[in-house]
């Protein structure tokens, strides 16, 4: 499903003296089964833009097209099938454990599915799918979310979205807070999902991340997109001006060319492969 923003503008609390304008002049073009990163500093747009793709706002001016559903800022142009889009729209904001509230985590995870016209057992089948996806086995279906630990209610949450098996996934600073094995078994989910064909655009600021999971990378800089390239053409580049850094093994790198070792990067993802050119360049003088 092809995401396209064509001239979005965005202002929150409009004639208000808390006016802000937090999208501006959005153009864009998200393919369908990418893995997209979508960095800039904080404040600069991102949770906003993400928010347009489900339809949970709307643009103050200018449209955004997901497949032909319409999010527009006049009412009128507006697909009114909402449902329909967030069934394949997955939203997974930032924080999402404050977001549970049912008794057990299966009826949790199978609220969604409900929500859109399934049957309460297929839906509570669908619901124990989800979750073993995401590493939570039978012993977690009927126990409450509110006792489990911060990564596990976040797994419940990221199921609940998972259970609606959305053509798009979009995750707002997933690993924000988590510890670093969470971390990474959260991203490699992600992985997984992408490759058995999910859209999955991810919000972020550490570069590492877009580094090691990500074809596409979409900078924010105010408001406004400032790049759409893939990851390797954005690092090595001074990015202190949108408040990023690059990734820690890029950085590494940079600091090995300035002492005479210039490593050819390109295909280098993971600490693992520079590692590896490295041990290749050693071996080879
Ligand atoms: N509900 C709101 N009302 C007014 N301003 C908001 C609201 N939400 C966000 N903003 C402002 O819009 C800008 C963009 O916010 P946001 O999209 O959350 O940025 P990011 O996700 O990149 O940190 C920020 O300056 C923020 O203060
Ligand atoms: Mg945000």
């Amino acid at each position: 499903m092809p995401v396209k923003f064509k001239k979005v503008f965005f202002t929150y609390s409009p004639k208000s003296p808390f006016e802000y304008e937090a999208l501006r002049d959005i153009n864009l073009d998200l393919e369908s089964g990418k893995f997209i990163a979508l960095v800039g500093k904080t404040g600069s747009g991102k949770s906003t833009l993400v928010q347009h793709i489900n339809s949970l706002i709307h643009p103050t001016s200018g449209i955004v097209d997901i497949d032909g559903f319409i999010n527009s800022g006049v009412k009128k142009e507006r697909t009114k099938d909402i449902k329909g889009l967030r069934k394949h729209v997955g939203l997974v904001f930032q924080f999402p454990e404050y977001q549970l509230f049912e008794e057990s985590v299966e009826k949790d995870v199978a609220f969604g599915p409900k929500n859109v016209g399934m049957k309460e057992a297929e839906a509570i089948d669908k619901a124990h799918w989800a979750l073993e996806k995401v590493g939570l086995g039978k012993s977690f279906f009927e126990r409450s979310p509110f006792e489990l630990s911060g990564g596990e209610k976040r797994k419940v949450a990221i199921a609940g979205i998972l259970a609606m098996e959305p053509k798009i996934l979009v995750v707002d600073e997933p690993t924000a807070g988590l510890d670093p094995a969470a971390a990474k078994d959260t991203m490699s989910l992600f992985k997984k999902i992408n490759e058995e064909g999910t859209t999955v655009i991810l919000v972020t600021h550490d570069m590492d991340l877009v580094a090691s999971y990500c074809d596409e990378v979409v900078v924010m800089e105010n408001g406004k997109v400032e790049a759409q390239c893939s990851p390797s053409k954005l690092f090595g580049r001074d990015l202190s001006e949108y408040s990023l850094q690059n990734p820690h093994i890029f950085d590494f790198a940079l600091r090995l060319k300035k002492r005479g070792i210039d490593l050819d990067m390109s295909s280098i993802r993971t600490t693992e492969d520079l590692a590896k050119a490295i041990a290749k360049r050693c071996k080879h003088g």
